[in-house]
């Protein structure tokens, strides 16, 4: 079975004994067990820096690992850029992960800083926005990097039992932060100043991380695997297209793109389907008392395009335009006559925004699909069963010969490990409401998101940015005008941000 490789994992780690005292159940950070790399990177800017840096690779973050393979991280630190030595001791940290589409990710094959992860968009870039490395350009600006693996929903033991479903990824990357923050003094950089980051399910897991700093509600899970005693809070969240509140994805997804033919097949989503699950989104967004930024009153179903319109899509479509030239901005306005420019701005309608985004990517519902097949069903797998319903409306409906009337007993309290909200909006578990915000969340955000993009609601990211507003935390949230699932296209941005909130 997996669990079969955690003998490993402790004699591995084993290994500092002539060094100092452990710093907690033996998870000591190696500090001479690093190699030498020099490499090349770009910034931002397009400059090209020579940069010399200690690369630690493959160290096991827990004490009883139940696969190695996913649950160690590469550590990297500058320590000469462009001929100049950096003293990176009091650096921050970001904390990439390279999660995508909820997938098993490992570190452990990287030769070097920001090579790590299996599947999905590498961490923080990809999509249709230029290629970016978080890691490398985080290093360049003098930061130590942390990349951590963490288990996925298709890991598969021996037995036939799945070991990396929900809540598996998000405990392990809170166990890799244990393990930083359990070897302060040892591992270089600043261990209260971590960054965290990740797109699309990496974003949705960096959020997570964020909101969910200290929890005791991961407590048993954490002690199972011996992770390290100490906290699991974080500095500062950055997220780009987060995948989550998947519990209401499906009501949001036909709120925002409920209009849009299907991609591919044409065809449109079944339009009872759609309207039912419509409503269920009116609820949720009512339940949830959400003031938008700026002024904006209560964010509901009947407002909520209103707001996307004016405090996101349309000041996005204005920086995109102002960045262009004179001539390719006329040339983008006569492609796109939907759009007013008036005054150095855009204006437009949102059925003209839903109409110029085009097709849905995915059907009707988006994530607990009736007959099982999407990668969310999968996630809220547990034993050996693969997949599972994890909203009442997707068992109800479903086409694989499930006949229970009830979600499995433990679905509610996995959903509640896996959302972000309710540690802003201090639901308590189970959903009622009632309880206090997580006082140990991060305090920082970064939320990222394209335009063209339709992997889920423009209203999740909207949501999770307002919920932490709300609180008081410092929020920078916008989208990329144009821009399709995963697109960082302002890197350079979020590494000056990191060096302004951690100052
Ligand atoms: C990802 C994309 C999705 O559409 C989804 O439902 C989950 C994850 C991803 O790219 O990580």
């Amino acid at each position: 079975t997996a669990g079969a490789a955690a003998v490993g994992g402790i004699a591995l780690n084993a290994q500092a004994s002539s060094g100092p005292a452990p710093a907690s159940g033996g998870l000591v950070f190696d500090t001479d067990g690093y190699t030498e790399q020099t490499t090349t990177i770009t910034d931002a800017n397009g400059d090209d820096h020579e940069v010399i840096y200690r690369f630690w690779k493959a160290v096991t973050y827990v004490a009883k690992p139940v696969d190695e393979k996913y649950q160690s991280l590469n550590v990297s630190a500058p320590v000469k850029i462009d001929g100049t030595s950096v003293d990176a001791s009091g650096a921050p940290i970001l904390f990439a992960n390279s999660v995508g589409g909820y997938m098993p990710s490992s570190v452990a094959d990287a030769t070097g800083v920001g090579a790590g992860g299996t599947g999905g968009p590498p961490g923080g870039g990809g999509g249709t926005g230029k290629m970016v490395s978080l890691p490398k350009l985080a290093l360049a600006a003098g930061y130590v990097v942390v990349e951590p693996g963490a288990r996925g929903r298709t890991l598969k033991n021996s037995a036939g039992e799945y070991y990396g479903t929900a809540p598996a990824a998000i405990v392990d990357l809170k166990a890799a932060v244990r393990y930083v923050r359990a070897n302060k003094g040892r591992i270089p950089g600043d261990t209260d100043r971590i960054v965290s980051s990740g797109t699309s399910a990496g974003g949705a897991l960096s959020s997570l991380l964020g909101a969910s700093g200290d929890s005791p509600l991961y407590e048993k899970y954490l002690r199972e695997l011996g992770a390290a005693d100490a906290s699991d809070a974080i500095f500062a969240t950055g997220a780009w297209c987060p995948i989550t509140d998947l519990e209401h994805a499906d009501g949001a997804y036909e709120w925002n793109w409920g209009t849009n033919v299907v991609q591919g097949t044409g065809d449109l989503a079944d339009r009872t389907v759609s309207k039912e699950l419509l409503a269920q989104f009116a609820e949720y967004q009512a339940s949830l008392k959400l003031r938008g930024l700026g002024g904006f009153g209560t964010l509901t179903a009947r407002n909520y395009d209103t707001y996307l319109l004016k405090q996101y899509m349309e000041p996005s479509a204005t920086a995109y335009l102002k960045a262009l030239s004179d001539a390719d901005r006329a040339a983008y306005l006569a492609d796109n006559t939907f759009i007013t420019w008036k005054n150095g701005k855009a204006g437009f309608s949102w059925a003209d925004f839903l109409t110029h985004v085009g097709a849905r990517k995915k059907n009707a519902p988006s994530f607990d699909a009736f007959d099982l097949s999407t990668g969310e069903n999968n996630l809220f797998g547990t034993g050996t069963t693969g997949t599972r319903h994890f909203t009442a409306y997707g068992l109800k409906h479903d086409t694989t010969g499930n006949t229970g009337t009830r979600l499995d007993g433990d679905i509610p309290a996995k959903l509640r490990l896996m959302n972000p909200m309710p540690f802003l909006t201090g639901d308590l578990p189970g959903g009622k409401s009632g309880g206090k915000p997580n006082a140990h969340r991060s305090r920082h955000w970064w939320i990222r998101l394209g335009t063209k993009d339709s992997d889920t609601s423009h209203t999740i990211s909207a949501n999770l940015a307002a919920a932490a507003a709300a609180l008081g935390d410092d929020v920078s949230h916008l989208y990329y005008w144009d821009q399709g699932h995963g697109a960082n296209t302002d890197p350079g941005d979020f590494i000056e941000w990191i060096a302004k909130v951690t100052g």
